[in-house]
């Protein structure tokens, strides 16, 4: 079969040389889905970013609306699309069409409240401090919102379309130009929607799509001059690459995460039990923020564990090309090789499961509950991501909190029990961002701010946020 050929927009130019482009393959099957023209050396990238900072001195000039009514094009676009953008995101991530078609309407939705909130923002501009604020003498601070321009975009593999535009969005209805690199597995989906981007008004160069594996083009994108803010998502180990080469540049990290599910002895443990399983083997637990590990009283330890395993068996596993299924094929060979290096790591240092390690079809690794769980074990630190959930369990909510606080990442963290002000008392004492009670740690809804600490990431997001990290404050001072 002849894999479909996928036109890219670089800046002004929509490229159709598919004689130097990458292959795209799929994880449910390993066939070729796509070929795109592809970025091939340094030279390519400087002139790309040098075109989009061209391009920057005009955009940044546009009218508020024009950008807006630009946006909203783009949002019927993915309205007249959902089809074939939910298959494609169906076939290069092997991610359900159910859930494919929800990361549609969030990203619909995420587009334009972010256009409300940036123009929220920029009506009450300019913010003035002066002697009615402060008391200031013979001054008046006018404060503006400006632009930062060129900003690179770096997306991951599991919200194709949904973490791409959270970045594409602010920054574009802020009047920067952008440069984006979707996920090599996400190239076909970010390579069309780079021309939905196009047919929606971005014609003069504001948008470049790079195709081309991170391990080779990203260095050359990271380091060059004309970039004005990098905002990514993805692992850590390119977030500390990222800081490494270019340690002064504006930068929204999202990272890592190993969020745990903190169960006290009075928790509701049939609901905390669905609710933990929702939230670990959603898309397969490669989400940054998917359950990672369940802390639980010892005291109700082995009630929760036959719960889980009860909640488990209603997980429905198949292929994503078949059905709406709650386990799917995994992204790729080396994920399914790192979890059941973990799996059997654990189970060789004491860790119990009730489950049969199965692998269908090589690529779908069918969910596994690993309970007494302890410190020796790798997957008591190291984030899986993926249908792999480790429980440990603890004798005190002091020593719960510290396992909690003794790992290297700092995203969410989500406490289940009848006791909420005892919860609210313990999510003060978690070194995360964000702590959910008797619900399980999730991004959404998109409005709330979204971080992480220590090696989850830097800066925050967010819907306002996201647009703060993407201007600047410009301050303009009369004198008397
Ligand atoms: P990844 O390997 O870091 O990839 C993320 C993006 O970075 C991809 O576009 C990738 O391109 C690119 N990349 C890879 N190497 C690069 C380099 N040297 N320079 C510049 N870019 C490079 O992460 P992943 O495997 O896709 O995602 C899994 C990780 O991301 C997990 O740790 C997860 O927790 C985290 N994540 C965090 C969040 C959050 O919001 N906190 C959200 C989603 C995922 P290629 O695909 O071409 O390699
Ligand atoms: O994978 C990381 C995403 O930011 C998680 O988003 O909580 O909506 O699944 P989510």
């Amino acid at each position: 079969m002849q894999p479909k050929l996928f036109k890219v927009l670089v800046g002004k130019e929509i490229r159709d040389d598919f004689n130097d482009s990458i292959q795209i393959f799929s994880p449910i099957n390993n066939q070729i889905i796509g070929s795109i023209p592809r970025v091939k050396n340094k030279y390519q990238i400087d002139k790309i970013c040098h075109e989009a900072k061209e391009a920057f001195a005009i955009y940044k000039n546009t009218s508020f609306e024009s950008r807006k009514n630009k946006l909203l094009n783009f949002c019927e676009l993915l309205n007249k699309n959902w089809d074939e953008i939910s298959n494609l995101i169906v076939q290069e991530i092997a991610k359900s069409k159910r859930d494919a078609i929800k990361e549609i309407e969030r990203t619909i939705d995420y587009i334009k409240l972010t256009i409300d909130e940036y123009e929220k923002m920029i009506n009450k501009q300019p913010m003035i401090i002066d002697s009615n604020v402060h008391n200031i003498k013979g001054k008046t601070g006018k404060f503006y919102y400006e632009p930062l321009g060129v900003v690179l975009a770096i997306s991951p593999f599991n919200y194709p379309l949904n973490l791409l535009m959270t970045k594409l969005a602010p920054a574009l209805i802020s009047g920067n130009v952008v440069v984006y690199k979707p996920a090599t597995q996400g190239s076909c989906l970010g390579a069309f929607i780079s021309l939905l981007l196009y047919e929606s008004g971005f014609k003069n160069g504001e948008v470049s799509c790079v195709i081309g594996k991170g391990s080779e083009v990203g260095d050359w994108l990271i380091e060059n001059s004309d970039i004005n803010m990098i905002t990514f998502t993805g692992s850590t180990s390119v977030g500390k690459r990222i800081s490494q080469l270019n340690p002064l540049i504006p930068v929204s990290l999202e990272l890592g995460g190993k969020d745990a599910a903190i169960v006290l002895k009075d928790a509701d443990i049939a609901k905390t039990a669905a609710n933990i399983v929702k939230g670990a083997f959603l898309y397969n637990g490669q989400r940054c923020t998917g359950i990672k590990r369940v802390l639980v009283d010892d005291k109700v330890a082995y009630k929760l564990v036959d719960a889980i395993n009860y909640e488990i068996n209603k997980l429905t596993v198949g292929s994503a090309s078949e059905g709406n299924f709650d386990v799917t094929e995994m992204i790729s060979a080396n994920s399914i090789k790192y979890n059941l290096h973990l799996l059997l790591d654990a189970l060789q240092k004491g860790a119990l499961t009730d489950q049969n390690i199965r692998l269908i079809n090589n690529n779908i690794l069918a969910p596994i509950v690993l309970y007494n769980v302890n410190s020796n074990c790798k997957i008591y630190y190291e984030e899986q991501f993926g249908p792999v959930l480790p429980i440990i369990s603890f004798k005190s909510i002091e020593s719960a909190i510290e396992i909690n606080n003794e790992s290297e990442y700092g995203l969410q963290a989500s406490i289940y029990t009848e006791d909420i002000e005892l919860a609210n008392k313990i999510a003060k004492s978690l070194d995360v961002v964000t702590v959910n009670i008797n619900q399980s740690p999730s991004r959404g809804p998109d409005i709330f701010p979204f971080g992480g600490i220590k090696n989850s990431g830097k800066g925050m997001q967010g819907i306002k946020e996201a647009i703060i990290s993407m201007n600047r404050i410009k301050g303009v001072i009369e004198n008397d």
